[in-house]
């Protein structure tokens, strides 16, 4: 089955073509720089955006795929993410069901960033358990078997990206965090900074990250120094970007591992944004090895947001037969 996915549930614009599991054209254009000065993502414009970068996406998409009567299917973000963002990928992909005569099928962000996964060239097979830490969400599913994902938790507050964008902003290290905070801690102590990992030893699978950002903060308020002398900042940054780094990969894997193990399977999956950084992943593939659990992870560019993963999630859909109409709808919400 060859289909065509459309991402722009936040920032960015992806289209992409996946057949059976391998990716045929993908283009994924960034919004970054538009957002930056605000320090974080503009509904608003990031839906204006879309508008302007999707068509020109979908075109450059299907020329390097064969076009358009090689598709079989339409698959679309519908939910959890920015209204007006996701609006503009469904208005689309109507269209085009509507037009060619496809089938059209709408698909949970989260799902696909663990369905980002298939896209390995030896995918991971279920039973496993799945950790997808974004920008706006932070959630542990097990995926029992092919197409089915129940959720065990999820924060209470803030996503672990969001955190990261977060801290980065209190570091004055810019938008977005998550890549800065990795780049600044290189050159910083993670056990530097004493932070709080709320609810990383509470029972069940719940995240709590709201606190960090305000830790973080009150370590900079109390530091009684000028932070615009540059001899001072640079070490203080690194240091507080590596221990706040420490701190949320700390409490991702810690959380992810012990799932794992209290549902019997050996496997873990990462994804999200957050599964880009190397101390998270690091953490995680060490502390699973300690207690026989394999973990896996898609690259870098397909952690972050893309439409080879909504295609993905998009077949496992149709080959279990679902299809949406005309009157599908978008949602800012996971569940
Ligand atoms: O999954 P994603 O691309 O979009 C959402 O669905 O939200 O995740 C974006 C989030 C942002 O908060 C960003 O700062 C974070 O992922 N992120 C990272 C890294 N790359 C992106 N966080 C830590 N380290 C990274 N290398
Ligand atoms: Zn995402």
């Amino acid at each position: 089955m060859r289909v065509l996915g459309i991402d722009t549930s936040c920032d960015e614009t992806s289209v992409a073509v996946v057949e059976s599991g391998r990716i045929l054209a993908h283009v994924v254009r960034g919004q970054s720089v538009l957002h930056e000065p605000y320090g974080g993502v503009v509904p608003e414009i990031a839906a204006r955006a879309h508008v302007e970068r999707l068509l020109p996406a979908l075109s450059e998409t299907l020329e390097q795929s064969g076009g358009k009567d090689a598709l079989d299917a339409i698959a679309v973000t519908t939910r959890p993410g920015l209204v007006g963002p996701l609006l503009v990928g469904l208005s689309a992909a109507k269209a085009l069901a509507l037009v060619h005569g496809l089938p059209l099928v709408g698909v949970h962000h989260l799902e696909a960033h663990v369905a980002s996964a298939y896209l390995l060239p030896d995918p991971p097979q279920p039973p496993f358990v799945a950790l997808v830490a974004s920008g706006g969400h932070t959630v542990l599913y097990e995926v029992p078997e092919r197409g089915r994902y129940e959720l065990l938790g999820q924060t209470q507050d803030d996503a672990a990206g969001e955190c990261f964008d977060k801290v980065a902003a209190l570091l004055g290290l810019g938008y977005p965090g998550g890549p800065a905070i990795e780049k600044a801690a290189r050159d910083g102590d993670p056990h530097a900074v004493e932070l709080p990992r709320p609810l990383r030893d509470a029972p069940g699978y719940d995240f709590s990250f709201s606190g960090l950002k305000t830790a973080v903060l009150y370590k900079l308020k109390g530091q009684n120094r000028r932070r615009s002398d540059p001899d001072v900042r640079v070490p203080e940054t690194a240091d507080l970007a590596a221990s706040a780094q420490e701190a949320i990969a700390d409490v991702l894997s810690h959380k992810a591992v012990k799932a794992a193990r209290r549902r019997g399977v050996r496997r873990l999956v990462l994804g999200g944004g957050v599964a880009a950084n190397a101390r998270v992943r690091e953490l995680c593939v060490e502390r699973a090895a300690a207690v026989g659990i394999e973990v896996r992870f898609p690259p870098r560019e397909l952690c972050t947001d893309n439409a080879a993963m909504v295609a993905v999630r998009g077949e496992e859909l149709l080959a279990s037969g679902v299809r949406d109409g005309l009157d599908l709808d978008v949602s800012p919400y996971a569940e």
